[in-house]
């Protein structure tokens, strides 16, 4: 779940927000991406640090971005191609472009054809890794609007289907944002299994075990080292863990997105034949992905202030609700997130020891700066725990 601690992990620092992304916008530049789109990449990409949603965050930059850019699994100047255009509805061809921008520009498309339309869908073959769907559709309902965002992972399969014994599917993310009044929006941003790689992955790089109800043995049984999952022994569990738990509701969540974000453009899927041959062990990469978005525009359907007055007193409802805790006030998805970001803006955004050390690394490769860390008001860096 959510990191709702502000304090830069043990050995770790805090670095100002602006200076990150523009850290990562130069990162991306270097590899040969265009300015404007490099930044929106960045900011993406700083938001799951910004966040708290660390396992999508400037982890990945070294550890998949860069090494996808470096060798042409994304094309840092591609330009999506029209396939389709119904007016409401779009099919692109993402042509390897950076997920990170390519995800962003899809929802814009969207959100100003339904400010026309009242809906309208954008959907995309051959997208790659766009990072946290919840950053994309946020911007959306920052706008007012409804906005919904879903990926496949290509061909990458890790989770099999409850009772069977091969992996056919990726951890398939959604997102689903709307206005919340003058409250940060509502942005649900999951993925579909009980959670993505990247938090099992961060596990393993602390030495740490995970949680029984994350990954599965071949039988099914519990596993809590983390670094099963790749080494090929460990297959990560639904959302609802069993399926007198619910597991089929994830499941059929996974299936969700398979359909609508892959099926529907034509991108790469999990479940095929090839999905069977072999060992039923995890297989497969994630390049062809698919992606959708949709945005629903409230204010085209009924103009006036009634949407946004109604969407206040929703989530003000919600907040206002009595908690079991009175030490944890009841939230809504979306708001601890923003909240933590709120701060981090102000205060800087704390990275670990290893993900510092990996991006002054990076700098020093690159021949970039790397960005001070924030000075506390003692006068030493805010670094690690004090
Ligand atoms: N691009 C990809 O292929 C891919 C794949 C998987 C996941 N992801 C991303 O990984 C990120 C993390 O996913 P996750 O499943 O671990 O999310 P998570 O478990 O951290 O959060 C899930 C949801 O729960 C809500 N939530 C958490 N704590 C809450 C609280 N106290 N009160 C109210 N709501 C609360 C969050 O706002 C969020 O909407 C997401 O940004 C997701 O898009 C991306």
């Amino acid at each position: 779940m959510t990191q709702s601690t502000d304090a830069a992990p043990h050995g770790g620092v805090t670095i100002p927000h602006d200076a990150l992304v523009a850290f990562t916008t130069e990162v991306f530049t270097g590899r040969g991406v265009p300015e404007g789109r490099a930044r929106t990449a960045a900011e993406a990409l700083v938001h799951g640090d910004l966040t708290g949603l660390t396992s999508h965050g400037l982890a990945n930059l070294t550890r998949l971005y860069l090494p996808a850019l470096d060798a042409g699994r994304i094309d840092a100047t591609a330009e999506p191609e029209k396939i389709t255009d119904t007016g409401a509805a779009v099919l692109l061809d993402g042509r390897r472009s950076l997920g990170l921008w390519a995800a962003t520009e899809a929802l814009d498309l969207a959100a100003d054809r339904a400010a026309q339309t009242g809906i309208a869908l954008v959907t995309m073959r051959d997208a790659t890794h766009f990072g946290c769907a919840g950053h994309h559709t946020a911007r959306i309902a920052r706008r007012g609007m409804v906005a919904f965002l879903a990926s496949n992972c290509g061909r990458q399969r890790i989770a099999r289907p409850p009772g069977g014994r091969a992996a056919m599917l990726g951890t398939n993310p959604f997102s689903i944002a709307a206005p919340a009044g003058d409250r940060p929006p509502y942005v649900l941003d999951m993925s579909t299994t009980v959670v993505p790689t990247g938090k099992v992955r961060a596990a393993a790089r602390a030495g740490e075990p995970i949680p029984e109800g994350w990954l599965e043995d071949a039988e099914g049984r519990p596993v809590t080292d983390p670094r099963a999952l790749d080494a090929g022994e460990g297959f990560l569990r639904w959302l609802g863990g069993d399926p007198a738990t619910g597991a089929y509701k994830g499941y059929g969540l996974g299936l969700m997105v398979e359909v609508l974000a892959a099926l529907v453009p034509g991108a790469g899927l999990g479940p095929a034949p090839e999905a069977l041959n072999g060992d039923g062990q995890p297989s497969g990469r994630d390049d062809d992905i698919g992606l959708t978005a949709l945005v629903v525009a409230p204010g085209a359907l009924r103009p006036g202030p009634d949407f946004d007055a109604e969407a206040d007193s929703l989530f003000g409802s919600l907040l206002n609700c009595p908690p079991l805790d009175p030490a944890r006030p009841v939230s809504y998805p979306g708001r601890p997130e923003e909240l933590t970001a709120e701060h981090r803006r102000r205060h800087g955004v704390p990275l670990s020891a290893q993900c510092h050390a990996e991006l002054t690394a990076l700098a020093a490769e690159q021949g970039l700066g790397f960005p001070e860390p924030v000075v506390a008001q003692d006068g030493l860096p805010s670094a690690g725990v004090r």
